[in-house]
């Protein structure tokens, strides 16, 4: 079958599975004001509606959302009947680490069931376009190296080997579909908010991730923060991430879309900074952006954790030409912004 390449640099309509989440929004932004039209998916379960009232209020355009579950498959072909769109940029997932290997099984059942659902649901629609949000924690644990796309995959946690799973059916399906094109991103750790302040991290009930649950002891929400290990390989013996700003992910999407045509099948790339932060560390520079203690604890490692995860981006930068524009002090001031102006975030 010939394919047809559009170029997608022309104004594109996105359907954004996870569009009311954390990076789901920020891409909502970023997509709006790269010219294109956006459909929200999302079931609310750890999104914010009101998060699309802001996205409106920065770009003046609301995105039209459908409350729907990506695990049913009538409510999403009826989607793709409403909205013929040319592309789907799919967020939606569980991703915690920790709560993955309480809960293996309903990681599965969403990540990589609702995946399969969605893809499917989307070729019967006719759309062939796939821009996918995986994780760097398919690589497990990984020693000293910063990691390249070619790094060996060895999940260590549910939540992990939901994303590797989701990215093999994807790499099958262009493989058996000519005119398939997709492209998986696999951030590191996406932290940060939109400069203006109405955009942010607000997870439902106890923050797993250490950004929100660092923001929430600083305005005064939760006495103190657990650093989950204090003995592993590390300088400082706390585990070491690549902290990338959000804005700078989602204009990895952006990017992505642009990108997608460049050849055929699936392309994999690294979205972080390259550059290693420990838990103490930033710990020590969210205090800095609040201009206030947090005080901690240091208990047991998390099971799942590894002791370090840094991203090698030199396949990115020579492809796109993307690069992170933001500091670690940055992420912290951006984060603290919204939540000093919303301390119960999106709640009230
Ligand atoms: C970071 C570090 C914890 C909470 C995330 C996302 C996942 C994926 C990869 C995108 C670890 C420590 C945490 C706390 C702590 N991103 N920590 N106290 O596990 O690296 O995974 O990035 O797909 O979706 O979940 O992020 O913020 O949970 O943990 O000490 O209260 O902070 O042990 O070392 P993680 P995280």
């Amino acid at each position: 079958m010939s394919v047809t390449t559009r170029p997608s640099t022309r104004p594109l309509r996105v359907l954004v599975t996870g569009g009311a989440g954390f990076i789901g929004s920020h891409t909502c932004v970023e997509l709006i004001e790269a010219g294109h039209e956006v459909v929200v998916v999302d079931d609310l379960s750890a999104g914010h509606e009101l998060a699309l009232d802001r996205v409106r209020e920065i770009t003046g355009t609301r995105p039209v959302l459908e409350r729907v579950d990506i695990t049913d498959t009538r409510a999403l072909e009826a989607v793709f009947a409403l909205h013929p769109v040319d592309a789907v940029i799919h967020f939606a997932a569980r991703k915690a680490v920790g709560e993955s290997t309480e809960i293996p099984l309903t990681y599965f059942e969403t990540n990589v069931g609702g995946t399969a659902i969605l893809l499917a649901a989307a070729r019967r629609a006719g759309v062939h376009r796939i821009v996918f949000s995986s994780s760097c924690s398919i690589f497990g644990s990984t020693g000293a190296a910063d990691l390249d796309e070619s790094a060996p995959a060895a999940p260590a946690n549910p939540y992990a080997w939901s994303k590797l799973t989701c990215e093999q059916m994807i790499e099958q399906s262009c493989r058996y579909h000519d005119e398939q094109r997709a492209v998986s991103l696999r951030y590191f750790n996406p932290i940060g908010a939109h400069p203006s302040g109405l955009l942010g991290e607000d997870p439902h009930g106890t923050p797993r991730n250490i950004v929100p649950y660092l923001a929430q002891v600083a305005v005064g929400r939760r006495e103190r923060l657990q650093i989950f290990g204090g003995d592993y390989p590390t300088p400082d013996g706390s585990a070491i991430r690549d902290y990338v700003h959000v804005v700078d992910i989602a204009r990895g999407h952006v990017a992505a879309l642009d990108h997608v045509d460049d050849r055929p099948g699936m392309q994999l790339f690294n979205l972080g900074t390259g550059q290693g932060t420990s838990v103490l560390e930033l710990r020590a520079a969210f205090a800095a952006a609040a201009e206030r203690d947090i005080p901690y604890v240091v208990t047991d490692r998390r099971p799942g954790d590894v002791p370090r995860l840094v991203a090698d981006i030199s396949a990115v930068r020579r492809a796109w030409s993307w690069k992170p524009e933001y500091d670690l002090a940055t992420m912290c001031r951006d984060t603290w912004r919204f939540q000093e102006a919303h301390p119960e975030g999106y709640g009230r």
